[in-house]
């Protein structure tokens, strides 16, 4: 199976920073990566500038958000047509921020992914527990929830097209990530409840990426896990020397 290694910018970069990003990228970047999927997801103001400099690069370009709606009146809202015209390909749903700042329940989550589905592109649906959650012993029920919740109606053929990326909320920013095993635990988990929903077969082939202080010095020993088939990376995706150093270790 390939690894996804997706850089997630949230509101960092704008298009000057995005230029000298991939400038360097490129400098720095050995090239021999096989196997591997390269997503960015820069803010809005920035996809022009992203989508420029990996036009011929062998890196795809991703939203961090996208409303359900085809167009219409919804202020400050994007939709898949003018992500589209970047060669979007991918977008991010149900981040923890979104759901924590703004609000978004796991209904709403569903309407985007049903919605990025309808428009061609993989959304990539986040997941995870807090730190109460975890104390508790209820990771896995929580998981559980809002899985089934964000991927209800989604047809089985479809599901091979969602990413599903597990974030555990207290490792996110803070530096803490989850230890392999119990990282490798929670995927195993998440892939065997899609089993569930979805069958065998389609649960062998879902890729399931981790999120959460992912960095050079751990990518390596948290992707040789079985089930772990990639990263949703943040703080350390700024840098391109760091991120390119995540993609090698993945
Ligand atoms: P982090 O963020 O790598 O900075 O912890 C991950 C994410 O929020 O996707």
């Amino acid at each position: 199976m390939d690894k996804i290694i997706a850089a997630n910018w949230k509101m960092n970069m704008t298009s000057v920073q995005t230029h000298k990003f991939f400038r360097e990228f490129k400098k720095k970047d050995s090239k021999k990566r096989i196997n591997k999927i390269v997503i960015v997801c820069p803010p809005f103001t920035s996809l022009p500038a992203a989508a420029k400099d990996t036009k011929d690069e062998r890196i795809k370009l991703g939203s961090q958000n996208m409303h359900f709606e085809k167009k219409g009146a919804f202020t400050g809202e994007i939709s898949a047509e003018m992500l589209e015209e970047y060669s979007v390909e991918f977008v991010i749903v149900g981040h923890s921020e979104r759901r924590k700042y703004f609000k978004e329940s796991s209904k709403i989550v569903n309407k985007k992914l049903l919605s990025a589905l309808k428009n061609s592109m993989v959304p990539i649906l986040c997941i995870g527990e807090n730190e109460k959650e975890r104390k508790k012993g209820n990771a896995g029920k929580v998981v559980e929830k809002q899985l089934r919740e964000c991927l209800a109606k989604v047809p089985e053929g479809k599901m091979q097209k969602i990413i599903i990326a597990y974030e555990p909320i207290w490792a996110i920013g803070t530096g803490k990530n989850a230890e392999p095993k119990d990282a490798q635990g929670m995927h195993a988990e998440i892939r065997s409840i899609i089993s569930r929903i979805f069958g065998k077969d389609t649960a062998k082939k879902v890729f399931i990426i981790y999120g959460g202080s992912v960095k050079p010095e751990n990518a390596g020993e948290l992707g040789r896990m079985k089930d772990i088939n990639g990263f949703l990376v943040g703080g350390a995706s700024l840098d391109a020397g760091s991120f390119i150093k995540i993609i090698d270790n993945a």
